[in-house]
């Protein structure tokens, strides 16, 4: 065990199975006190049973670490908000959240129900609030913590997953806010789009040219969590880990601009103005769209 953690209080959501439950056991090994967070449930959000979150308890004891399950559903104000009591009432402190629950329900915009989309809002976006809410409420009497979010390169778009698109897209805006809003207090806010092999990313159709373990996930998790990410002044940051990649996401701002200099701007100033001066930024995804059609109609596995 090292002790990167040491001393350190850490809860983290969908620690049952896949990334989260990773940064659970890297978190204990490195000397955290973990409160072990999972509704475990399928993919898709159902079948919910207490015995995932006490499994990765028990793989924690028996390494010498110690946690404790709470097997609650994190989209529930009362759920995120028992996860922090957890973590007051066993180990007395919290220095940091790490939300990382999520589920998938797959379906094309056009034929998208409330059931598919709500779900997954909920799950991945309120339920990164729920546990932000309660935990901030905590670090900013502490005057220190961190809060860490799991969003996906797919905030940037899906063709038949605009539910968890918009919810990773909400989570970005969710950190940038808490790293905005918790700044004086000392607390920091991050975010996190990984690619590792679970079983959500089992059923991604592309063959993905960049992608790692949960473990190296962790690893990044823990260091975000430690003092020394802290003292480098790390918030407000998106990063992807994917195997050895690391990467930092830009800040969103405005590329290029043009102003009304004769009167208000009308539509057909605009028309005149916008293509050849302010334009367009060309999306990436769609272009990756457009070479993995090429990719099927040829018959092979796409890359992506
Ligand atoms: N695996 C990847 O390549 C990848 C890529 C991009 C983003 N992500 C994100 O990383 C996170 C972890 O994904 P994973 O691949 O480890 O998935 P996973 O399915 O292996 O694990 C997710 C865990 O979350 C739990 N969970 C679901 N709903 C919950 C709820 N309401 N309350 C508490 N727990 C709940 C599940 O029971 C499960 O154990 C997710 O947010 C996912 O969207 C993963």
């Amino acid at each position: 065990m090292g002790n990167f953690l040491a001393g350190k209080v850490v809860a983290v959501t969908g620690a049952g199975r896949g990334i989260g439950r990773a940064v659970a056991l890297a978190a204990a090994a490195e000397g955290a006190k973990v409160v072990v967070n999972d509704y475990g449930v399928a993919v898709d959000g159902a079948s919910p049973t207490s015995e995932v979150a006490e499994a990765v308890v028990k793989e924690i004891g028996a390494a010498g670490g110690d946690a404790v399950a709470v097997a609650d559903d994190i989209s529930t104000m009362a759920g995120g908000q028992r996860m922090v009591d957890a973590a007051l009432s066993s180990y007395g402190r919290l220095d940091g959240v790490v939300c990382v629950a999520g589920i998938l329900r797959e379906r094309m915009l056009f034929n998208m129900t409330e059931e598919e989309w709500d779900p997954v809002v909920a799950t991945h976006l309120k339920g990164t609030f729920t546990v932000f809410r309660a935990a901030s409420a905590v670090m900013r009497k502490q005057r220190a913590g961190t809060l860490i979010g799991f969003t996906s390169g797919n905030h940037q778009g899906s063709v038949s997953q605009a539910n968890y698109s918009a919810a990773k897209g909400g989570i970005i805006s969710l950190v940038r806010s808490a790293a905005l809003g918790l700044h004086k207090y000392g607390v920091t806010a991050n975010a996190v789009a990984p690619v590792a092999r679970t079983r959500m990313s089992a059923g991604v159709p592309t063959e993905l040219a960049e992608i790692g373990e949960p473990e190296d996930v962790a690893a990044f998790v823990v260091y975000l969590l430690s003092d020394g990410a802290r003292d480098a002044g790390i918030t407000g940051q998106v990063y992807t880990v994917a195997g050895p990649k690391i990467a930092v996401w830009a800040q969103p701002r405005e590329l290029r601009a043009a102003y009304a200099s004769e009167g208000p701007w009308t539509p057909e100033r605009i028309a005149e103005v916008l293509p050849g001066s302010v334009g367009v930024d060309p999306m990436p995804m769609l272009a990756q769209l457009a070479a993995m059609e090429v990719a099927a109609r040829a018959g092979e596995r796409p890359n992506a």
